[in-house]
């Protein structure tokens, strides 16, 4: 799906972030599914809005797609060093945290963004447990992460993996301290792949 941009920083947001285009009643081909961590973290300080959700907002002020944010059902909000040794531990024993509500319905998407931190070279565990009950095969995904310093890491080889009959796009990867500023970069990405105009 493309869709006519907004500029950046006069786009017609709601309170939630969320496009006025999705207040279309036709359900829109394209969404994004994401998870970031607000509290303390690397290079930001503590954060109410997670790096990650800024770059999800921008795509959907873009594009139009609807939203999913995975939602954990256990709280993060931990100190920085024991964030991490938390977040390793889940992936060292393959532990996939309860997410709260339902799957979004992906019948009739076409699009699926997928975005999060790389948390140990990768996305955080929930995000992959909650992806793991959804099946993108046959979808058109379009990966991108906030980081500081892995860019992508192993996130889209994860995805290639559970999804192998899903088609790629290039994907975006921001620093996390960055992503708050790039609304610009984000457009700019979503014409090069073809999804705004
Ligand atoms: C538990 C944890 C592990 C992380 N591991 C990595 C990593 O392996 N590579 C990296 O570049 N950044 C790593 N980071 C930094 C985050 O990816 C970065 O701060 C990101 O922008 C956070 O996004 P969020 O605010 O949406 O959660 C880690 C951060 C945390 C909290």
């Amino acid at each position: 799906m493309t869709a006519a941009l907004t500029s950046c920083g006069s786009g017609s947001t709601s309170s939630d972030g969320r496009a006025a285009a999705n207040d279309s009643t036709a359900t829109p081909k394209s969404i994004v599914i994401y998870f970031f961590h607000a509290g303390e973290n690397y290079a930001v300080g503590n954060i109410t809005i997670g790096n990650t959700r800024h770059i999800a907002d921008f795509i959907i002020q873009a594009t139009g797609a609807d939203r999913w944010e995975v939602e954990p059902e256990r709280s993060y909000d931990l100190p920085l060093e024991q964030l991490t040794e938390v977040a390793l531990e889940e992936q060292e024993q393959g532990i996939y945290p309860a997410y709260k509500g339902p799957l979004p319905d992906l019948r009739y998407r076409t699009t699926i963004y997928v975005g999060g931190p790389v948390w140990w070279g990768t996305y955080p565990q929930v995000l992959l447990g909650a992806l793991r009950q959804c099946d993108l095969n046959g979808k058109t995904i379009i990966p991108f992460t906030t980081h500081e310093g892995s860019e992508f890491g192993r996130c889209v080889d994860d995805l290639n993996r559970m999804f192998p009959k899903a088609t790629f796009k290039e994907g975006l990867a921001v620093y996390g301290h960055q992503a708050a500023d790039a609304c610009d970069d984000v457009e700019k990405w979503l014409r090069k792949i073809g999804e705004a105009e």
